[in-house]
């Protein structure tokens, strides 16, 4: 069976239910509101196939993205390639990596902080405060667990030119003392007839509101704000019925 990760296209098909232009703006107005210095280069962990980097590029950023697979860093290269623009992007993992030159803006999507333990989690940040620029926000997409670890199952099938994909997104507990969980996504793809099995599993770490507030300040950050469903009017109390893709942001002291 073929690893997720290392099939761009039918990744990005697979979670394509995004608004990508809108959550760009909902990104600039972060940053318009919270930054405290004139943003120029943007980095996202865990890139992939960079959903974002094309609006941001648009707008005059620089864009810099890390990640392990090579089949998506290649796939982001051809899509800057033929819009025509430059872009850095690095074979480096988001637990423990080092820029040439600092960012004043980084991100994290759609509950990518890929992170096993807590000691990965702690590099994660200490490797974060290095590479951004004081007054420089942290963004993070759905990465912070605002419930308890269950097991959680999830369908929804996407289509793009003739291509038909079923995905199923599930979770199952692995330790509770730990916080570990195994996150399957197992996708069932239909390119024109040829049917493809593919399936990413990993053992992650979860994230909860508080360990991530004394984690991030011990690593010089200061807690801006979190936000229900990437809408700036709903500000998280905690006692939300329904929390979807929680935005939380943070900015480098
Ligand atoms: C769910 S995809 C997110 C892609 C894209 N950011 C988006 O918003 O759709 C997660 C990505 O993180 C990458 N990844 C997983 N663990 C990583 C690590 N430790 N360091 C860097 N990238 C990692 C995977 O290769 C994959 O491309």
């Amino acid at each position: 069976m073929n690893s997720l990760y290392a099939n761009p296209l039918y990744y990005e098909i697979a979670f394509s239910y995004r608004d990508i232009p809108w959550e760009v703006k909902v990104l600039q107005q972060v940053i318009q509101t919270y930054s405290q210095i004139p943003v120029t280069r943007v980095l996202e962990f865990g890139c992939g196939n960079s959903p974002h980097m094309q609006e941001l590029l648009k707008l005059s950023y620089s864009y810099i993205g890390i990640d392990l697979s090579p089949e998506m860093l290649q796939y982001s290269q051809r899509k800057a390639d033929k819009l025509g623009y430059q872009v850095e992007l690095h074979k480096q993992n988001m637990v423990s990596f080092g820029l040439e030159q600092p960012v004043d803006f980084a991100y994290t999507m759609l509950g990518s902080l890929y992170v096993k333990n807590t000691e990965e989690l702690i590099s994660h940040f200490s490797a974060v405060s290095k590479a951004l620029n004081p007054g420089g926000l942290y963004f993070l997409d759905w990465c912070v667990d605002f419930g308890w670890i269950a097991d959680s199952d999830d369908y929804w099938t996407a289509r793009r030119n003739g291509i038909t994909i079923d995905v199923r997104h599930s979770s199952r507990l692995i330790n509770c003392i730990e916080q570990t969980f195994q996150e399957n996504i197992e996708l069932v793809v239909d390119d024109h007839g040829i049917l493809h099995r593919i399936k990413q599993t990993s053992t992650r770490r979860a994230i909860y509101p508080q360990e991530f507030l004394l984690i991030s300040q011990h690593h010089g950050f200061e807690f801006i704000g979190w936000w229900n469903d990437w809408d700036l009017n709903s500000p998280l109390t905690g006692s939300e019925e329904i929390i979807t893709r929680p935005i939380s942001v943070l900015r480098r002291k």
